[in-house]
């Protein structure tokens, strides 16, 4: 489903960079912890727990993105795996993250065990998503395919009650950011580029489709004719390991 590193940064990591921070911050991460970053993808939240002097380790399915993670990171623990089967033993970190991953798990449910277990008891298992209409620039895309008859596939966990059932009793909150695009282009660009279910559609559609599709996108953004921003709303939960 993804490309590339630069591909998923031009795309996603204009917000994902900016919601580590919060996310981070919600999360209570501080400079010694020993925290897992499930999903890491190119590292945006591993990038934010480097910073605050974290020590950072990593779990990715993808090949490419564990080599891009090692790349970033070199001497930090960047595994290839996926959430359900983590290969660290019991209580090996005092927090396990998960930023914008429940949704693309094979088992969400599974995945969130397998994070409980890796964390000591007292520690942190927090997870965020997107909300379904308060990330604007996927929410606008919807809108595109729906406005041009395509059908779409619902990604689940993208409600505060979707996120909530993860992680029962969890404190929950909507963290929000902002990310800056130069111009129209610039975000239609970083959408064909193919990233995530969005990139996907958008990469597939032929010239004609693709021209429909570009202009739908610019009337839904209230066509912009030069530098804009848009925000993005993600839904987090924060549970204490017991
Ligand atoms: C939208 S990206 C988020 C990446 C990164 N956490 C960020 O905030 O930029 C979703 C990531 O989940 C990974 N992923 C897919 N299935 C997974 C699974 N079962 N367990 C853990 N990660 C998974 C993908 O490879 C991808 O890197």
């Amino acid at each position: 489903m993804f490309v590339s590193d630069t591909a998923y940064d031009d795309f996603m990591g204009r917000f994902s960079y900016r919601l580590a921070l919060v996310f981070a911050d919600f999360a209570g991460v501080s400079a010694g912890d020993r925290i897992l970053d499930v999903g890491a993808g190119t590292g945006a939240l591993t990038a934010e727990l480097v910073r605050r002097a974290a020590v950072a380790a990593a779990a990715e399915p993808s090949e490419a993105f564990v080599a891009a993670l090692h790349r970033r990171f070199p001497g930090i623990d960047a595994r290839e795996a996926g959430a359900e089967d983590l290969p660290w033993p019991d209580a090996a970190f005092d927090g396990a993250l998960a930023q914008l991953v429940v949704a693309f798990m094979r088992d969400a449910a599974a995945g969130v065990r397998e994070m409980q277990r890796v964390v000591r008891p007292g520690g942190t298992v927090a997870v965020c998503m997107w909300d379904r209409d308060g990330m604007e620039m996927l929410a606008a895309v919807d809108r595109t395919r729906d406005a041009l008859g395509d059908a779409r596939e619902v990604t689940p966990y993208r409600t505060r009650a979707e996120i909530e059932s993860l992680l029962p009793g969890a404190d929950v909150e909507l963290l929000t950011v902002e990310a800056a695009y130069s111009d129209f282009e610039d975000l239609w660009a970083s959408l064909v580029g193919g990233v995530g279910p969005a990139g996907v559609w958008a990469a597939s559609l032929d010239e004609e489709r693709r021209g429909a599709a570009r202009a739908e996108l610019f009337r839904q953004l209230d066509e912009p004719s030069g530098p804009f921003e848009l925000v993005g709303r993600a839904w987090a939960a924060r549970a204490t390991r017991a």
